[in-house]
């Protein structure tokens, strides 16, 4: 029996070794250089992620110059609340020390972030209070010290 091949066998062929090798071409310019360096990934994508200015410093860099705070806030009911979630973030006033570099919360809506009535708000889990009926027309702070809430207004 003679063996035959059909016509738009090699037609087929070509037209197949023509895609894959514009494929080959296409990937070799369109895939990064640093592809695959360390996995399945573009190696350099790390140096662009570390590129970020810091604007953290963790409250632990606090502690350094405001020990007599920490001690405050430790022994109270906002102990587990660090410094930067209130006062922002803190890794440019480190460096500086100035005030200007560091946000001083102010104001009855700031406590509220946390502290106003919410329904959606599990009861019990923050001590909730009517901002708008809680010793009305008084700023928070002149009655509750923000690092030792409680204690303070106990005394
Ligand atoms: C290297 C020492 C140092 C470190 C670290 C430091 N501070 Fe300060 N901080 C200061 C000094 C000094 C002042 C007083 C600046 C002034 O009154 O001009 C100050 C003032 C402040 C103020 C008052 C700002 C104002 O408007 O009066 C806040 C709030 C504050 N720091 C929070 C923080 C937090 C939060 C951290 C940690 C992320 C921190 N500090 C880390 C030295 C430091
Ligand atoms: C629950 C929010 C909260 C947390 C947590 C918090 N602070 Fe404050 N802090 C405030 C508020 C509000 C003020 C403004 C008080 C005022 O104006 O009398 C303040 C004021 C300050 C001041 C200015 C001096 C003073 O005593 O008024 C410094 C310094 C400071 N905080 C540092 C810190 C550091 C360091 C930490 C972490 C150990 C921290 N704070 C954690 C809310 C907070
Ligand atoms: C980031 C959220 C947050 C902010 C902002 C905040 N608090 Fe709190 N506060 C808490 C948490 C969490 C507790 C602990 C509640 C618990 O243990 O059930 C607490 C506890 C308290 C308590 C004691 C409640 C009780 O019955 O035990 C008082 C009072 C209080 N905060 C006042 C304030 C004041 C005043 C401010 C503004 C200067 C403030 N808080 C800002 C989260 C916050
Ligand atoms: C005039 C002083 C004063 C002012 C201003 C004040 N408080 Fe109070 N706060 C108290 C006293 C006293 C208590 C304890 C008795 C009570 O529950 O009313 C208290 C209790 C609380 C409690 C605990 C409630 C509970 O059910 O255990 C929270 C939370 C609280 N305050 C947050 C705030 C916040 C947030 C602000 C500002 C919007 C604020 N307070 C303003 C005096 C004050």
């Amino acid at each position: 029996m003679k063996f035959y091949i059909p016509p738009q066998l090699p037609r087929l062929a070509l037209a197949f070794a023509i895609f894959i090798s514009l494929f080959l071409v296409a990937r070799h310019y369109l895939v990064p250089p640093s592809f695959g360096q360390y996995g399945h990934y573009r190696g350099d994508a790390l140096i662009d992620n570390a590129l970020p200015e810091i604007h953290y410093a963790g409250q632990k860099a606090c502690f350094d110059c405001h020990q007599d705070i920490q001690d405050l806030k430790a022994a109270d009911v906002h102990s587990g609340i660090h410094c930067e979630t209130c006062h922002g973030p803190g890794q440019k006033h480190v460096g500086s020390t100035e005030a200007a570099d560091i946000i001083k919360p102010t104001g009855r809506e700031f406590c509220g972030r946390c502290h106003s009535k919410n329904a959606a708000r599990q009861e019990n889990a923050i001590f909730q209070i009517d901002i708008n009926k809680h010793n009305i027309g008084k700023n928070c702070i002149e009655c509750h010290n923000p690092h030792s809430p409680w204690e303070t207004i106990m005394k």
